[in-house]
């Protein structure tokens, strides 16, 4: 056994992530007395979030109609209606109150003629249940909305004496024998002292597991590190063949450009100069839903129609747009595009192409934020004392797809639902249970045993693997040929974990080794992407199937489980929620509204 000293640290509630979801969790287990403390690898404020651009979706009827049915609507048919009913409910119903809220904490706005919070159209967001035009739902700050989410919350947290251990790295959960969650192990990385965290209720926000792929819009940190927590307890992880590809990646550089950008009046252009999503969308088109935007891009390249030398991109064009739109509405893309792709945007069109954005599948929650163990028995049994939000989480409001500004809506509503939830029922006069040491000793063997890895594979060059595999095999569009290449490539490269040669042995600021262990947390993420993907034998969403073209909602109309085993997975469904929260006569949808029908924009 490996044997590190460590100081304990007992709190009624603990989150691990400080990013939007992290942070409205913390504020709200705070704000409610409980004794709180929030543990990051990164400093707050430098949380994915702060990338968010375009802004946050909700029914606010600032720039003219619009109702949380209609945002429901929306988002149930963004999914391929695969999404939780009650949970997608939450979502739209809630949404206006937690933008509000956000307001009312500071959040800078950015403000109409009148003074209301500024909205702009975003892809797949309409009118009248989806009969009308689009509607201006996303609430925006420039396209800075997340660095002024994120900014404001940290203060408002710390406003409420939240504790925060900020560069720590939580290594594993600690479970109790009967299964419950008792706390994490963590590693503080400037200084190599070790932690142990003792709560009643401990929340994962640790964002998604966009760097499994080569090229992505997410952060270097975005690593799945809750979904590989959740793995080695031998808990599942849910619909992870839905990744999303954002339509406009900076070509090469990956950085985003924001959805605002079309919203705004930006549009895109074939190498004929052609406006093409007139022919795929003829209703919506820039602005159809992103899934259905990527792939229209991929076919017009794979089609010959691509811009550039190798015609392996399209363009995104804003030179239209008035100086002072540009200036006002989307000053940080003018950076970014003359930054990452050298282009002026007043004159030139950026290049850009379908880029990993996000992952639709993670950690099954109900919408209250409680994770799921779900057996044969009880499709929504809760691990006791675990939570699970943000893009770490499967609630599941995205369903196969997940529609631009409905996750920073998704972070606050869902995180400020946990700390509601948790505030029923974690009781701060209680005292917390002895930790299971058996389970705390496990995290630190796993560790030591990383950081003495001596095997013969570099972990920058296994990650490499990985990333190359998921990129190719796991892409827009999929095939039963190609899927099973992903799944024969990446359970070799699984295995290479076991391989691994780490070089440096100290504790202190050593970035081989926390590498080491986010690689170890992108693997299983990345595993459950590509067995799950192979398995499910239809088209939904933004998983393509290009031998099973149509969605098949008889057989495939269920969520995938996945429990990953060392380079093995195990694949189990559950049913989707069905039912919404409230019925039409209690003020609720009418269900014949959001009922499946083909998915056209
Ligand atoms: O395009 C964007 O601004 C991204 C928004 C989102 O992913 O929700």
């Amino acid at each position: 056994m490996a044997a590190y000293e460590y100081e304990t640290h007992t709190y009624d509630a603990i989150v691990v992530g400080a990013g939007g979801s992290g942070l409205r969790a913390t504020l709200g287990l705070a704000e409610q007395g409980l004794k709180t403390a929030c543990i990051t690898k990164v400093f707050p404020t430098r949380s994915h979030t702060v990338a968010a651009q375009g802004g946050i979706a909700a029914s606010l009827s600032n720039m003219g109609p619009d109702h949380w049915q209609w945002h429901m609507y929306d988002t149930v048919k963004g999914s391929d209606w695969l999404g939780d009913t009650d949970a997608m409910e939450y979502l739209a119903r809630e949404a206006p109150k937690a933008v509000y809220e956000l307001e009312h904490y500071g959040v800078p706005f950015s403000r109409t003629e009148e003074g209301k919070i500024y909205q702009r159209p975003f892809g797949g967001h309409t009118t009248e249940f989806g009969e009308g035009p689009p509607v201006q739902r996303t609430c925006a700050a420039a396209d800075r909305t997340g660095h002024a989410i994120l900014h404001t919350l940290y203060g408002q947290s710390l406003k409420q004496k939240a504790e925060f251990y900020i560069e720590y790295f939580a290594i594993d959960l600690i479970m109790s024998e009967d299964g419950q969650c008792q706390g994490v192990v963590a590693w503080k990385l400037d200084d190599g002292t070790m932690h142990v965290f003792n709560a009643k209720m401990v929340v994962l926000a640790t964002g998604g597991y966009g760097r499994a792929y080569f090229s992505a819009t997410s952060a270097h940190t975005c690593t799945g590190d809750g979904g590989g927590m959740v793995a080695r307890q031998g808990l599942k992880l849910q619909d992870m063949e839905f990744v999303q590809f954002h339509p406009t990646g900076i070509y090469g550089a990956g950085c985003l450009i924001t959805e605002g950008a079309r919203g705004e009046g930006g549009y895109l252009t074939n190498s004929e100069g052609e406006r093409f999503m007139e022919r795929y969308a003829p209703t919506y088109k820039d602005l159809a839903s992103r899934d259905v935007v990527s792939r229209c891009m991929t076919m017009e390249i794979r089609e010959g129609r691509g811009v550039g030398p190798k015609k392996d991109h399209i363009h995104l064009n804003l030179n239209h747009l008035p100086p002072e739109t540009l200036d006002l509405r989307l000053p940080g893309i003018t950076e970014s595009a003359r930054i990452f792709a050298g282009v002026d945007l007043t004159k030139e069109p950026i290049p850009v192409q379908p880029t990993v954005h996000y992952n639709m599948g993670g950690i099954p929650t109900n919408y209250w934020g409680e994770v799921l163990n779900p057996t044969d028995e009880n499709p929504d049994a809760i691990v006791p004392g675990l939570m699970a939000v943000g893009e770490a989480g499967c609630a599941s409001v995205h369903g196969a797809n997940r529609l631009g500004s409905n996750s920073l809506i998704d972070l606050v509503v869902f995180g400020r639902a946990a700390a509601i939830k948790a505030g029923e029922i974690v009781d701060p006069n209680t005292e917390n249970a002895p930790l299971n040491q058996a389970s705390v000793d496990a995290a630190f063997d796993r560790f030591d045993k990383l950081r003495n890895a001596n095997g013969g594979t570099p972990t920058a060059a296994l990650r490499l693997e990985m990333q190359e595999a998921m990129q190719a095999d796991a892409a827009v569009f999929r095939t039963d040929k190609t899927l099973a290449e992903g799944v024969e490539a990446m359970t070799k490269i699984a295995a290479k974990l076991d391989d691994l040669k780490v070089t440096d042995r100290s504790l202190v600021w050593n970035s081989d080794l926390m590498e080491t262990l986010e690689l170890t947390n992108l693997m299983p993420n990345a595993l459950a992407t590509i067995v799950s993907a192979e398995a499910r034998k239809e088209s939904r969403g933004a998983h393509a199937h290009e031998d099973y073209p149509d969605r098949n909602d008889t057989d495939w109309r269920k969520h995938s489980l996945a429990v990953v085993t060392g380079s093995k997975v195990d694949l189990t469904y559950r049913p989707v929620h069905m039912d919404p929260l409230t019925t039409q006569d209690q003020g609720g949808i009418d269900m014949s509204k959001i009922a499946p029908k083909k998915r056209v924009y």
